[in-house]
């Protein structure tokens, strides 16, 4: 039996072990769950060395860090596969429709917390591992697994280690599926993903809240500046207003333009799927441009006042709100933090207090775009999904790949099994079992694939 025969025969195991892998509520934003953060990443530092790799947890000082190894030669190359056992926090409860920790089977899906992103993903990699070693008795490829529990807190202490720990990661290419595919079977290779800025503001008026009848007409109220402050944000042909945000923004180049022509793209699927009214963005571009190439400002919540039951006459004492930009090449998340900060300083009233907590955020990365590790990655995805893939952009963040470049001077291979359309970080998030199955197959054949490229 060969790697993908055993693959296809292991088909239901894989898929409960899977689960098993989803029962552990590994939520890295949420305290409440630092042992399960912790039990996860021995989950899957247990079945690295079940499969006979060597895997220790490595401390970062934030959550436990998964390394493995596995060496056959010193003739091939080493791969580095990244992925992270972390998950987005559950709420809102009451919008899924089964238990978020309790993987289910439903219409060709896994429906579970982390199916998607990136559990899911990640685990295909262990199993292209194990379809070798179970066959074979060897992987063709020299393996190194980084499998992170901070990816949705920001990466926080990951840079650091990896500065610390050069040579533990020296690698000849870094393979990452933490992505999504073009679409229902069209497989993709991604090129690019966006960075992220992070910031938090709070406007402060009355020393505490006030009835609105004795006051109201007085003083300030924080919710009405705040919501002024933030319509200021972007002009009316929905282009970000902040002086200087776009000064080192990049532009796209002929070759980019081209890939996009050639992606089948429907405006009215693509609205539809977003369950809007109508779509929206910056004047002069289409969505895959605004998604992929142009920098954006979001405000990810808002608070303050009273939005119980019945009414509550106030001007309250404060209102806040957290807002992220996405990045592309050449922007700089402390300078856009710092931007910002100037700009809503320059627009907030003397009325009120101003605080703006910059938290930076991850670069924007773009990585080859031809090669011999890109030809191998296109020939594993033809033999799984039997289509060439497409060359497309992601709007999303993943802080490492720019710091595996810049640190350890390797490129990565973005090869992505999930949809869009996965409900990542939202209720009900989903994996196409049918796209788990084929990823699988897609790591065995990269490891093939990956052993004839000349390190
Ligand atoms: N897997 C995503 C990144 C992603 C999203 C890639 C969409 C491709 C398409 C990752 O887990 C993620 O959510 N990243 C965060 C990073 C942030 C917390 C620094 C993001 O993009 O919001
Ligand atoms: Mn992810
Ligand atoms: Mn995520």
């Amino acid at each position: 039996m060969g790697p993908f025969e055993y693959l296809k025969e292991n088909q239901d195991k894989s898929l409960e072990q899977l689960k098993d892998f989803l029962r552990i509520p590994s939520v890295s934003a949420q305290s409440a769950h630092k042992d399960d953060i912790r039990n996860c990443a021995q989950w899957v530092s247990d079945y690295l060395i079940g499969l006979g790799l060597k895997s220790e947890l490595c401390e970062t000082g934030g959550h436990p860090l998964v390394y493995g190894e596995y060496h056959v030669s010193d003739d091939v190359p080493t791969v580095l596969i990244y992925g992270h056992y972390d998950v987005q926090p559950v709420d809102p409860l009451d919008l899924w429709k089964t238990s978020p920790f309790e993987p289910i089977e439903e219409d060709g899906y896994l429906i579970a917390r982390g199916a998607t992103d990136d559990k899911g993903q990640l685990f295909a990699h262990l199993k292209g591992t194990e379809a070798y070693l179970k066959t074979v008795g060897k992987v063709p490829v020299n393996l190194k697994f980084m499998i992170e529990g901070e990816e949705e807190v920001q990466s926080e202490n990951l840079d650091t280690f990896i500065e610390n720990n050069k040579e533990k990661f020296a690698a000849d290419i870094v393979v990452v599926s933490d992505g999504s595919m073009y679409g229902r079977d069209l497989p993709a290779i991604n090129y690019g993903l966006r960075g992220i800025a992070f910031v938090e503001v709070k406007v402060t008026g009355p020393d505490r809240d006030l009835h609105s009848g004795s006051y109201g007409g007085t003083v300030a109220n924080p919710i009405n500046i705040l919501a002024k402050m933030i319509g200021q944000l972007h002009n009316d042909d929905g282009r970000i207003a902040i002086d200087g945000f776009y000064d080192n923004t990049y532009q796209m180049t002929d070759w980019e333009k081209e890939q996009i022509t050639k992606l089948p793209f429907d405006e009215n699927e693509f609205k539809a799927s977003t369950g809007s009214v109508k779509l929206w963005g910056e004047k002069g571009f289409m969505p895959l441009e605004q998604t992929g190439s142009r920098p954006t400002l979001d405000c990810n919540g808002i608070t303050g006042g009273y939005q119980g039951e019945g009414a509550k006459t106030i001007i309250p004492s404060w209102a806040s709100t957290k807002i992220t930009m996405r990045l592309v090449p050449k922007m700089k998340p402390g300078e856009i933090c710092d931007k910002i900060e100037a700009f809503l300083k320059k627009i907030c009233p003397d009325t009120v207090k101003l605080e703006v907590i910059k938290h930076g955020g991850a670069n924007p990365v773009l990585v080859p775009t031809d090669g011999p590790w890109l030809d191998a990655a296109a020939k594993a995805l033809k033999t799984a999904f039997d289509k060439e893939p497409y060359f497309t952009k992601e709007g999303g963040s993943i802080p490492v790949v720019e710091t595996f470049k810049s640190a350890l001077g390797i490129d990565t291979l973005l090869i992505g099994f999930g949809q869009h359309d996965d409900n990542a970080h939202s209720p009900n998030e989903r994996f196409l079992v049918k796209d788990f199955h084929r990823g699988c197959v897609t790591s065995a054949a990269l490891f093939e694939e990956l052993s004839k490229v000349k390190a």
